[in-house]
């Protein structure tokens, strides 16, 4: 049924060299219909044959012979401008989906093979921040994404559970600490702990002492400090897991960086016999001078291992255990030298699958136009951002829907699906201001608008009574209006297949908004439960491809698709 595929295979005997891959991608989706439903761009032919592309495109346009799926071929400007039979594409496109229904796009290219994903990663006794759930939303993302076309994938939490944070929050919690309260709210708990030894430590630097002390206890298995890291660690998860179910996040594994204190020692080894450390003030550092990065510090000169060390070990036995075709480490762009260093030690290492490891930053959050800090104050937790979402969801059903069954659930589902569609509209890498009221709009391209059309097509499908749609007149669905919807249809899955390349789900954040937009005009402009037998079945077979289109879409972002809201 693919068109595209059809038109390249068309083209290939007149293209000299080109490959049907190449066509492929030089050949564009006009915006404008009056320049067909395809188009071909001649100016790359234009060196090959040693004429102008505007020549070329005329010459063509004669030569050609197309088949059915087809009408016609006109040149303008340079370019080609096929113009499809639209009959047919409008059956085959329609077709395909109630096929393949909620495998639409799917596909078979990562069969055989693993990806490694490493996202969320908070730090306990540290904020849970909203670049964390930047992180933690864009990493579940590329999971479905990938599992989508065919990968296994192996989901992590590289939790930052060691560190000297515990060193202070261990100082902290003897001096004024509770244990009821931890027990009760550990995340914010902590955290409080964590900003009150700040403060009084301003005051009083021996503190700062006493916390050394006591991470050193840590690093060497003192059982009072080692009891206490866990019991702040695991009373952390537990907190953590309740945020993940509520975002439908999960991961195959919790390996947080303690996970590899006993398995440092082996790559430092390794470090040393490649002849890759070198001494430095004490310290031991991997010299990245002559590829214009500072130095890679993996010991520290009192023995204790750093971040790099952690993620170098940790990559090595990712390597090992899952053999992954390829690593992602989603976190923001300020820890992009961190992993340009890291990278360039596991090829110094000789490590054949430094190509394999990929970092995929992100941009900052600002809440209202504040930066987020994660020290001290204007701290915005997590939890806060995704139950103010819930309840002011709950607020404009009640308002607007009061009888609405299943409240409470579909508030859930709109309010956390909002933040996770704002999180993803734009390209990853730009900076993103949180604000309520873009986020929660109905109207714009948001995560509720995209929702709230997927709800209205399953609630006409209900209202016309009537579960499988076999037989259409595809004719009637071949106006102007319904090509765009479908065109966008049937490019939805090479957009899948681009997300997943570029590491960008902000693609299919994109793309379910032009489904949208283009399905609301079908829906504006052609009634759709009408007297009419074949023109209601025609329709509602339109109302039931973009129904299962948008839940796909939706589903691959990690957002739940209501069927009544
Ligand atoms: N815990 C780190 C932070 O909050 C993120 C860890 C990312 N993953 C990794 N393997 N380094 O910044």
């Amino acid at each position: 049924m693919d068109f595209k595929k059809k038109l390249s295979q068309e083209l290939q005997p007149h293209m000299g060299e080109m490959t049907h891959e190449e066509i492929l991608t030089t050949i564009e989706i006009p915006k404008n219909a009056e320049m067909g439903d395809f188009a071909f761009p001649c100016f790359k032919l234009a060196k090959v044959f040693r004429k102008a592309p505007n020549a070329i495109a005329e010459e063509l346009a004669e030569k050609l012979v197309l088949t059915d799926a087809f009408e016609k071929v006109e040149n303008i400007g340079g370019y080609l401008n096929f113009f499809v039979n639209r009959k047919a594409f409008a059956e085959a496109v329609i077709k395909e989906v109630m096929e393949q229904k909620q495998q639409f796009g799917s596909s078979k290219i990562g069969e055989g093979k693993v990806v490694c994903i490493d996202y969320s990663a908070p730090n306990v006794a540290k904020p849970f921040h909203v670049g964390h759930l930047r992180s933690t939303v864009i990493g579940n993302s590329l999971y479905r994404i990938n599992e989508f076309l065919g990968y296994k994938c192996v989901g992590i939490n590289h939790l930052g559970d060691w560190g000297t944070q515990f060193g202070k929050v261990i100082v902290a919690y003897r001096n004024w600490g509770n244990k009821e309260e931890i027990e009760k709210e550990p995340i914010n708990t902590l955290l409080e702990l964590y900003v009150k030894f700040h403060d009084e430590a301003e005051a009083n630097p021996a503190l700062e002492d006493e916390a050394r002390g006591w991470f050193t206890k840590m690093e060497q298995g003192d059982e009072e400090a080692l009891a206490l890291w866990n019991w702040f660690s695991s009373e952390t998860i537990k907190e953590l897991k309740k945020i993940y179910a509520l975002l439908d996040v999960h991961f195959d594994y919790y390996q947080g960086e303690s996970f590899y204190n006993d398995k440092m020692d082996a790559v430092l080894k390794e470090l040393k016999e490649k002849n890759l450390l070198q001494e430095s003030e004490g310290a031991a550092i991997v010299d990245l001078g002559q590829f214009d990065m500072p130095p890679c510090l993996v010991q520290k000169k009192d023995g204790s291992t750093l971040y790099a060390t952690r993620d170098i070990t940790a990559a090595i036995y990712r390597k090992n255990t899952y053999n992954f075709s390829k690593c992602l480490y989603v976190t923001d762009y300020s820890q992009n030298l961190h992993f340009a260093q890291w990278f360039k030690v596991i090829e110094l290492m000789n490590y054949p699958w430094y190509k394999d490891i990929v970092h995929i930053p992100f941009g900052r959050v600002t809440h209202e136009g504040r930066r987020i800090q994660t020290r001290k104050g204007n701290v915005v937790l997590l939890e806060e951002v995704l139950t103010g979402a819930v309840t002011r969801v709950k607020e404009i059903i009640e308002e607007k829907n009061p009888t609405l069954e299943n409240k409470e659930q579909v508030a859930q589902d709109i309010g956390i699906g909002a933040v996770i569609f704002n999180d993803l509209s734009n390209n990853r890498i730009k900076d993103i201001s949180f604000s309520w009221e873009t986020a929660f709009s109905f109207e714009g391209e948001t995560g509720p608008y995209v929702q709230y059309t997927h709800a209205r097509a399953s609630s006409v499908l209900r209202k016309a009574e009537i579960d499988v749609i076999s037989d259409f007149n595809a004719e009637i669905l071949t106006d102007d209006i319904s090509m765009m919807v479908l065109k966008e249809i049937q490019h939805f899955p090479q957009v899948i297949q681009d997300a997943e390349r570029k590491n960008e789900p902000s693609l299919i954040t994109r793309h379910i908004i032009d489904i949208a937009q283009a399905f609301n005009r079908f829906y504006h402009d052609h009634p759709i439960l009408v007297e009419d037998e074949e023109v209601k079945s025609a329709r509602l077979a339109m109302v039931y491809v973009v129904k299962q289109v948008l839940s796909i879409g939706l589903y691959l972002l990690g957002i739940k698709a209501p069927e009544k809201m």
